[in-house]
C-alpha cells in the first residue's frame, strides 16, 4: 500500500450514520469502502503513484499545493468506480489507471475552485488551500490540475473518452454557475436544485463509471448501464453531502458543517423545510438563505429535523441508490459488480 492509501485508511470514521434507520442492518460505511478498495488495491496504488508523478511541475508552488491537497487523502471514490467498472468488463489494458488519475485530478480541481467560491476553511481534515495560501493560488492550481488532466486524457488517443471528459468538465462548470445563481434565493425549486447537483457532482460519477465500459470496448447497453449507475450514485452522494452539512460530525466529515448555510445555499433540506415548516420556521429559513449567515444554525438544525426535511432528503438519496443498483442489472455477475453495488450503499450510509 502506498502512503496515500494508508492516509485513506487512517480516516477515523467507523460509525454508521445515526440518521439512517436502515443502517443497523448494514455493514459500517468504512467496511463497504474497504472491501471495494481491496478488490482493486494494486490498481489503486498505481493510480496514486500516477497522481503523484503527474502532479510534478517546475513551478515549486504547484508541487507544494498539489502535494498538500492530494496527500491529505480523500476517499478516491470516483477512481475506484472507474477501476471497478473496467475490471467488471474484464479490461486487460492500462488506460484505466491513467483515466482514474485524470478523474481524480478533475475532482481535485473542482474542490480547489469550490472552496474559494464557498469560502470554506477546512477540507479533508485540514485547512483548505485557500485558507493557507489564498484564493488566487487555489484557483490557479485548480486550473493547473484541470489542464494537466487534459494533457493526460489525450494520451489515450480515444475520441470517445475525450468527448465524455470535455462534456463533463463543461457540465461541472455550468453546475457551479447555476449554484451561484441560486445562492441567496429562497425561491429555488427542488427541480433547480436537482439540476444543479446533476451537473456539479453526478456528471463526474457518471463519467467515471461510463469510461470503465468505454475503454473496455463494451457494447452500448453496458456502457449506458454504467453511466446510469454513476449518475444515480453521484446524485445520492451529493444529496447526502447536503444532509451531512447539517448533521455530520465535523471531525469525521473533515469539513466544517454549516458551510452551506453560511453561503446561503438553498439545498434540499432547506427547500423542503421552506415548503413544510410553519410561518415562523419559513421566515427563519428564508432569511438565513438570503443573508447567508451561520448564526441561526441551531434553530435551523431544529427546523430541518422537526419538519422531516432531513428524512425526506435521505429518502430521495435512498431512491437514487436503488436506481443505481438496478442500473447494474445488465452487467456480468462478478465480484466487481457486487463491489459497485456496495459503493452505492456506502454513498448513503457514510458519515464522511
Ligand atoms: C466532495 O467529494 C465534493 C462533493 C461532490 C460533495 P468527496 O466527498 O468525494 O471528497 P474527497 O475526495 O473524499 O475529499
Ligand atoms: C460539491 O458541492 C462541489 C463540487 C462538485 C466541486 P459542495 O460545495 O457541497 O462540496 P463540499 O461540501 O464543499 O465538499
Ligand atoms: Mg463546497
Ligand atoms: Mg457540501
Amino acid at each position: 500500500m502506498s502512503d496515500l492509501n494508508s492516509d485513506l485508511n487512517s480516516n477515523p470514521n467507523l460509525q454508521r450514520d445515526a440518521e439512517n434507520p436502515d443502517a443497523s442492518t448494514k455493514l459500517p460505511a468504512k467496511s463497504l469502502l474497504d472491501s471495494a478498495i481491496s478488490l482493486v488495491g494494486d490498481d489503486l496504488d498505481a493510480v496514486n503513484n500516477t497522481i503523484q508523478w503527474r502532479l510534478q511541475s517546475d513551478i515549486a508552488l504547484i508541487n507544494t499545493l498539489g502535494a498538500y491537497i492530494v496527500k491529505s487523502g480523500g476517499k478516491r471514490l470516483r477512481p475506484l468506480i472507474l477501476l471497478l467498472c473496467a475490471r467488471c468488463c474484464g479490461y486487460p489494458g492500462k488506460d484505466h489507471v491513467l483515466l482514474a488519475a485524470v478523474i481524480e485530478f478533475i475532482h481535485t480541481a473542482t474542490l480547489l475552485h469550490d472552496d474559494v467560491v464557498d469560502a470554506s476553511a477546512t477540507r479533508r481534515g485540514q485547512p483548505t488551500v485557500n485558507d493557507v495560501w489564498g484564493n488566487e493560488a487555489s484557483v490557479l492550481v485548480g486550473d493547473f490540475l484541470y489542464s494537466r488532466a487534459f494533457e493526460m486524457m489525450v494520451e489515450t488517443r480515444n475520441m470517445a473518452v475525450m468527448r465524455i471528459l470535455a462534456n463533463t468538465t463543461n457540465a461541472i462548470a455550468e453546475g457551479e454557475v447555476l449554484q451561484l445563481l441560486n445562492a441567496h434565493s429562497p425561491d429555488t425549486s427542488e427541480q433547480q436544485y436537482m439540476d444543479t447537483i446533476h451537473r456539479k457532482t453526478a456528471k463526474l460519477f457518471e463519467s467515471a463509471a461510463w469510461l470503465g465500459g468505454i475503454i473496455a470496448g463494451e457494447r452500448t447497453e453496458i456502457c449506458n448501464a454504467m453511466a446510469s449507475y454513476g449518475m444515480h450514485l453521484g446524485t445520492a452522494f451529493q444529496l447526502v453531502d447536503d444532509i451531512l452539512d447539517y448533521s455530520a460530525d465535523s471531525a469525521d466529515l473533515g469539513k466544517d458543517i454549516g458551510d452551506d448555510l453560511a453561503e446561503g445555499k438553498p439545498t434540499l433540506p432547506l427547500i423542503y423545510a421552506l415548503e413544510h415548516g410553519n410561518t415562523q420556521q419559513k421566515a427563519i429559513i428564508a432569511q438565513s438563505i438570503e443573508n447567508g449567515k451561520r448564526e441561526k444554525i441551531a434553530e435551523i438544525l431544529d427546523i430541518v429535523q422537526s419538519t422531516g426535511a432531513l428524512d425526506y432528503a435521505r429518502a430521495q438519496a435512498n431512491d437514487q441508490v436503488e436506481l443505481a443498483v438496478a442500473a447494474l442489472a445488465p452487467l456480468n455477475d462478478n465480484e466487481y459488480k457486487d463491489a459497485l453495488a456496495q459503493l452505492a450503499e456506502f454513498s448513503v450510509i457514510r458519515g464522511y
